[in-house]
């Protein structure tokens, strides 16, 4: 069985991880070996088989032992590791879910029920390198990669409304506290049904504005009962790094721009709010030719067993089209699909992702499976 070191297992994401690798049962195909940056020398988890003590995250002989590395540590990690370890002649598969790598010649962004020939190629070509691809854009490519892959997009906008938990785990509790402390300065005149709204409002305003360094620590700025339209760094040129992943890594999941290929154009902006921990976008098509809704919605239907359509109701809108209704589940419902008013190639649609499975564990453990199956 392939020695399979996991690091960053016990953060946000690895936790994610490890409950759905439980859950799928790939503990019965690898030997697990546990890394840790904090505790080395200490007991391994419950899933440890026959390698139940801990290994130095930073040891890099311990770290060439293993056939395969999972790692969820972050970026900072991949930077400090992953060139020492390949300096010293460790030919192993790198997982990683951190974006240091991504865009790298000799990386793939691993999406397989999206990219799969392209993972089967570079895995024929001696890949080594497999790097989970940017939430947003696995998620939407979950929702409408069938539409890519039937060549029909010519370009494609996406506005996003992206959960806390992108930003990590005292991000989401950054939110709630202040949810908590917005509800607490007006709970007495909430409690009053004759209370004035206004005043209410106005006390809001008083307290997200007057919200201290310490309560926006991690987003900067109030995002409970806010929103905010810049995620990641400035690129200096108008747009966000985030906004810049979305053409980016769209192309190069599906290999649009291999053999010297023209990228699809995506753009749009990414905007943070108040969700935990799904992500969702509204989505602009501008599609190579008038194709009818009822013929997108069977291909979207048909890509792949997560993709589910919803019917363009309010009614279903509402009960299936919402972080809410998301979150900890596997599906991408993708609704809202309609021809819009400027011609009969524009198409919207709406779609929604639980970023720490779709957008972050899941394609790390899909991974694994067709490297050890
Ligand atoms: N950049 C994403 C976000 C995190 O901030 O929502 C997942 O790639």
């Amino acid at each position: 069985m392939a020695l399979t070191g996991l690091v960053g297992w016990r953060g946000m994401v690895g936790s994610v991880l490890m409950d759905r690798m439980q859950a799928e049962g790939d503990f019965d195909l690898i030997e697990p070996l546990f890394f840790s940056t904090s505790n080395a020398g200490g007991k391994a988890p419950a899933m440890a088989k026959n390698e139940t003590t801990l290994q130095d995250a930073h040891d890099i002989e311990a770290l060439k032992r293993c056939d395969i590395i999972v790692t969820c540590q972050g970026g900072d990690y991949t930077s400090a590791v992953f060139p020492k370890l390949r300096a010293a002649g460790w030919n192993g598969h790198w997982i990683d879910a951190a974006s240091t790598l991504r865009m790298a010649d000799d990386a793939v962004i691993i999406l397989d029920p999206v990219n799969l020939p392209v993972i089967q190629d570079a895995l024929r070509r001696g890949g080594r390198n497999w790097i989970g691809g940017n939430c947003t854009v696995s998620c939407m490519l979950m929702g409408v990669g069938a539409l890519y892959k039937a060549g029909l997009v010519e370009w494609m906008s996406t506005m996003t409304y992206q959960a806390a938990s992108g930003g990590g785990a005292q991000h989401m509790r950054e939110l709630l506290t202040q949810y908590g402390t917005l509800n607490a300065e007006v709970r007495a005149l909430l409690d009053d049904p004759k209370s004035a709204i206004l005043e209410i409002d106005r006390q809001v305003i008083a307290r997200q504005r007057g919200l201290s360094a310490d309560e926006t620590a991690n987003f900067g700025v109030p995002l409970g009962g806010s929103l905010i339209p810049w995620i990641d760094k400035d690129l200096g040129n108008g747009m966000s790094k985030e906004e810049w992943k979305g053409m980016a890594e769209t192309n190069k999941i599906l290999g649009t721009t291999l053999g010297g290929g023209t990228a699809i154009p995506v753009d749009g902006f990414c905007v943070r709010v108040g969700a935990m921990r799904c992500h969702s976008q509204a989505l602009t098509f501008k599609l190579k030719r008038d194709v009818p809704v009822a013929d997108l919605e069977a291909m979207i239907a048909a890509d792949n067993p997560w993709a589910k359509v919803v019917p363009n109701t309010r009614e279903a809108t509402l009960a299936q089209l919402t972080p809410v209704a998301v979150t900890g589940t596997m599906d991408i419902p993708v609704g809202r699909i309609r021809k819009l008013a400027m011609g009969p190639e524009y198409v919207g649609a709406f779609t929604i992702g639980d970023q720490l499975l779709w957008g972050a564990a899941e394609p790390l453990r899909r991974m694994l499976r067709i490297l050890v199956e």
